[in-house]
């Protein structure tokens, strides 16, 4: 097989060039404090935090102030956000400490190999994907984050009962989504379709860009079934 065959199909581009001196203060005062290390395996999710409470996975924050916003709203829930991007996630480390958020960790790592590698089964109380890009060219298409076994992956993460809620603003990529949770018998959809509101999500910073441009926005709030 060729180096390129060989090479994993990723989700995202790096562009990052070189951070700012603060956002690199960011990361290397407060990741130690608000970030959590994960060189592979299963990641101990009981030991995130000194009490236990429902973790909910964030997939993508950006630069996190929705993640921020929510997990501030839900005291009783502990948050796990996952992102690539590092400026986003030293603002993000930013606002965990401003604003004395306790209940909410970051993690720079590929989300798709987390989840793969290190949510354990049934483990999340809900996972949330919140403006994934939506790579629009039909030859990016396998580069989007929901597939059909990235689908199955999440429902065997999820505890009986959980939740996954995905957003995003284009209208093809929503089509898509729907149709693969359509093909999961362990993700039900109480609203039939895509949800008639956007439930406790907050605005995001991808979301008004969006509206901006005249796109429509899509939620779909599914339920992990009772049943395995
Ligand atoms: C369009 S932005 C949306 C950000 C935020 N959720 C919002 O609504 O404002 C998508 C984010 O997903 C992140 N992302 C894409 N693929 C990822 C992956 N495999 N692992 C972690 N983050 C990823 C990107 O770095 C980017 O910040």
């Amino acid at each position: 097989m060729s180096a390129a065959a060989d090479r994993p199909i990723r989700s995202f581009v790096r562009r990052e060039g070189r951070l700012t001196a603060g956002q690199q203060r960011a990361l290397d005062e407060l990741y130690p404090q608000f970030g959590v290390e994960w060189t592979g395996g299963s990641l101990d999710v009981d030991g995130l935090f000194a009490q236990s409470a429902p973790l909910v996975l964030d997939i993508g924050y950006g630069d996190g102030e929705a993640l921020a916003e929510i997990a501030a709203a839900h005291p009783a829930r502990h948050y796990l956000g996952v992102e690539v991007y590092r400026a986003g996630t030293g603002r993000l480390l930013r606002r965990i400490e401003s604003g004395g958020i306790g209940n909410l960790k970051v993690l720079l790592a590929d989300a798709s190999e987390l989840l793969k590698e290190g949510i354990p089964t049934a483990s999340l109380a809900g996972l949330q994907l919140f403006f994934p890009d939506p790579w629009p060219k039909k030859r990016h298409h396998k580069r989007r984050m929901v597939q059909a076994p990235w689908l199955a992956t999440v429902a065997d993460r999820l505890q009986p009962g959980g939740f996954l809620h995905m957003a995003t603003d284009w209208a093809e990529y929503a089509e898509w989504m729907l149709e693969l949770t359509e093909a999961e018998p362990r993700l039900h959809n109480p609203h039939g379709g895509f949800a008639p509101d956007a439930g406790d999500r907050p605005g995001t910073r991808f979301e008004r860009r969006g509206v901006r441009k005249g796109h429509a926005v899509f939620d779909l709030i599914l339920e992990r079934v009772t049943s395995p």
